[in-house]
């Protein structure tokens, strides 16, 4: 196989899914006489953090789903969040509330996850959606993993059996990823910075999730020939000699590993396209719930 045709394409598969998407956001309007809500807040300056909420509000707009953006200083105290949350939570016309993160360090996330009504968290952060989702009852599933799994599902068709190994144990990909493999039947790894022998663990995947913040940690000796390489890390390298501009890359060496595996999913292009196609999946699901709708979910069949 020619290695351009081993690149994932994100674009062409979130493209797809919004393609499903769309009418029901036009459905909506038509039966509500309102456009379906996501509110984004916003805590701070990170430029990372901006681009991404900017990216999702493009989207939504797109999909003709209004956007609620909320910008607050770094200086906001986690009681005035809170009471902008509550707000959310009781305006009848939110669908979807997210707050983006990571938060100023005085903000404890847990207690804002927690402050968020669980029909409005498209993110699927909260405790009662992500004790839904290793139930095997899942509600809202975060959304880069739930755009990682449906990637791998189109990719691969079957994937009973397979080794899957996660490199990184957060919240918001590492463990949903992993409950999402094993409701899938895969043997699953959770690895971290801590794992003793990282690459024995790694080169024994069938399909490696990479989700550690690195820059292109992972390369070839950490990959078994034919895997399917899905690479969450999004990574800022400042210009240097070699390079006079600055450059996106993931965790995942994409030139040294792109001879050995079956497929790999690019950095930039891949999974964030996906993880913003899923927000909106979930946006319209949290709209229609809360309507008193029963909804279809057009992901079901992919968990
Ligand atoms: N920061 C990085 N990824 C995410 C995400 O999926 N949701 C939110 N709210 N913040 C993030």
């Amino acid at each position: 196989m020619k290695n351009l045709d081993k690149i994932i394409d994100g674009k062409y598969y979130a493209d797809k899914l919004l393609k499903k998407v769309h009418p029901l956001c036009e459905n909506f309007f038509l039966k509500f006489n309102r456009k379906i809500c996501l509110a984004v807040i916003l805590v701070g300056e990170d430029p990372a953090s901006r681009v991404y909420v900017k990216n999702k509000l493009l989207t939504a707009e797109k999909n003709n789903i209004k956007s609620i953006e909320i910008i607050l200083p770094t200086e906001t105290s986690e009681d005035e969040l809170h009471k902008e949350i509550v707000s959310l939570n009781e305006d009848m016309t939110v669908d979807g509330i997210l707050v983006q993160l990571p938060l100023p360090k005085h903000i404890s996330e847990k207690n804002v996850i927690n402050s968020i009504d669980p029909n409005k968290d498209v993110d699927g952060f909260h405790p009662i959606n992500f004790g839904k989702l290793y139930m095997g009852n899942p509600n809202f599933i975060p959304c880069t993993p739930l755009g990682c799994l449906y990637v791998i599902k189109n990719e691969l068709k079957q994937i009973t059996g397979k080794h899957a190994v996660i490199i990184g144990r957060s919240n918001i990909v590492g463990k949903p990823m992993a409950s999402l493999l094993l409701s899938s039947n895969c043997t699953v790894t959770i690895a971290h910075s801590k794992t003793k022998n990282l690459k024995e663990h790694c080169i024994r995947a069938d399909i490696l999730i990479a989700a550690v913040g690195c820059p292109e940690m992972i390369d070839d000796t950490y990959v078994k020939k034919d895997a399917i390489v899905v690479d969450v890390g999004i990574n800022r390298l400042e210009p240097s000699e070699e390079n006079k501009k600055s450059k996106l890359v993931g965790d995942v060496n994409f030139t040294k590993v792109i001879n050995k595996v079956k497929k790999i999913t690019p950095v930039p292009g891949g999974v964030g396209p996906m993880t913003i196609a899923c927000l909106m999946h979930n946006t319209v699901k949290a709209a229609y719930k809360n309507e008193g709708q029963n909804f279809i979910d057009i992901l079901e069949g992919y968990l």
